[in-house]
């Protein structure tokens, strides 16, 4: 049973053919970031005329590169929530179309199931088996960060248990790499410099570190780098860099890794799955496997090309519900805001 997936929610354009068993048969991505580097950021305006234009070419490509044609197919995925209105609209539109010309079923995704989810895809350079549930699972984004408890694959069987008050673990990589004028994305140029400093040489405060709660915040980190950098820069001395970007990811990584393994513990589950564009991370990866091997509890990271925005995760979400039989052609909607129960509220604390 084929699935096409379409994700168009931020600057990824891509679209992939995915089976019911997590076998890749293509996944395509098209990535703006070169048109938002210039910004720092992504620009909502630039990214669905970018989707636009490459949405089609790049349904073809996946389509080629399978091998396959609309006729192959047991339905279509899009991922409808959580993400920029014009840019979503834009994967939307197009899987409605493909759906009415096609009369296959189509099923909305969301963004973050999609991301919990990836680490079922399969991909010919890892072996492992994928995980069983229920496990705890850490999402880190660009636009997300939270500790979920995942009990299966729908909507209902995913429960937040705390997620970041101001910025997502990705956005503060970003913006601490501009700060330092390194450049956008920020997250791959921090750890590869990261990897050249010992991070004891700068001393960085540890995010939230008294308090027993699963949320983050990170908003502190990035101002005491500022202030760092105000008083100690500017930052000509290559090492100095090095040490900073060393001192700054191992705190994020700490407090992301060290509220993770602690909601494990306590929820007595011994699996452990990192999802979203900063599992990539070779800090955060090598501290998690550090603490499983520490407390007995099964890592499972999804293949670094299946972490970071991609459609395989959600034509692979998608499928689970075709599986079930649920098809939104009728009344398929659009939101900004993902539809997982949420108990953080950003910016003022818990709830
Ligand atoms: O999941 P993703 O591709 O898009 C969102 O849904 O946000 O995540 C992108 C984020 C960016 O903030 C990027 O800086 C970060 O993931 N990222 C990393 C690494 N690779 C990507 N952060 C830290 N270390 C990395 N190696
Ligand atoms: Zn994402």
């Amino acid at each position: 049973m084929l699935t096409l997936g379409i994700e168009t929610s931020c600057d990824e354009t891509a679209v992939a053919i995915v089976d019911d068993q997590g076998h890749v048969l293509s996944d395509v991505v098209h990535s703006q970031v070169k048109t938002h580097a210039v910004y720092g950021g992504v620009v909502p305006e630039l990214a669905s005329r970018d989707h636009l234009q490459n949405i089609v070419p790049v349904y073809r490509e996946a389509l080629e590169r399978a091998d396959k044609t609309l006729g192959d197919l047991a339905g279509i995925a899009v991922t409808a929530q959580p993400g920029l209105s014009g840019a979503l609209l834009v994967g939307i539109q197009v899987a409605r179309g493909l759906a009415w010309s096609s009369g296959l079923p189509l099923v909305g995704v969301d963004h973050l199931v999609g991301h919990l989810l990836a680490v079922f895809l399969r991909h010919p350079e890892q072996s492992e088996p994928p995980p069983e549930f229920p496990f705890i699972a850490l999402l880190v984004s660009g636009g997300h960060t939270a500790i979920y408890r995942v009990d299966g694959d729908s909507l209902a069987m995913i429960s937040e248990l705390g997620a970041t008050r101001d910025d997502a673990a990705g956005e503060a990589f970003d913006k601490v790499a501009k700060l330092l004028g390194l450049g956008y994305p920020g997250g791959p140029i921090i750890d590869r410099l990261a990897q050249k400093g010992d991070p004891d040489r700068i001393p960085l405060a540890l995010p939230m570190r008294r308090q027993r709660t699963l949320e983050f915040s990170f908003s502190g980190l990035k101002t005491n780098v500022a202030r760092w950098v105000e008083s100690n820069g500017p930052l000509g001395d290559e090492q100095r860099l090095y040490d900073l970007c060393a001192a700054f990811q191992r705190n994020v990584v700490e407090s992301l890794a060290s509220r993770t393994f602690r909601a494990a513990r306590s929820h007595g589950l011994r699996t452990v799955v990192l999802a979203g564009g900063v599992a990539a991370n070779r800090g955060l990866r090598a501290r998690a496997a550090q603490y499983g091997r520490e407390l007995g509890i099964r890592v499972v990271v999804p293949h670094p090309s299946h972490c970071t925005d991609n459609a395989a995760m959600i034509a692979y979400a998608g499928s689970r519900r075709l599986a079930r039989g649920e098809d939104d052609a009728e009344r398929l909607e659009m939101s900004p805001h993902t539809a997982l129960e949420r108990v953080t509220r950003k910016g003022a604390g818990p709830r």
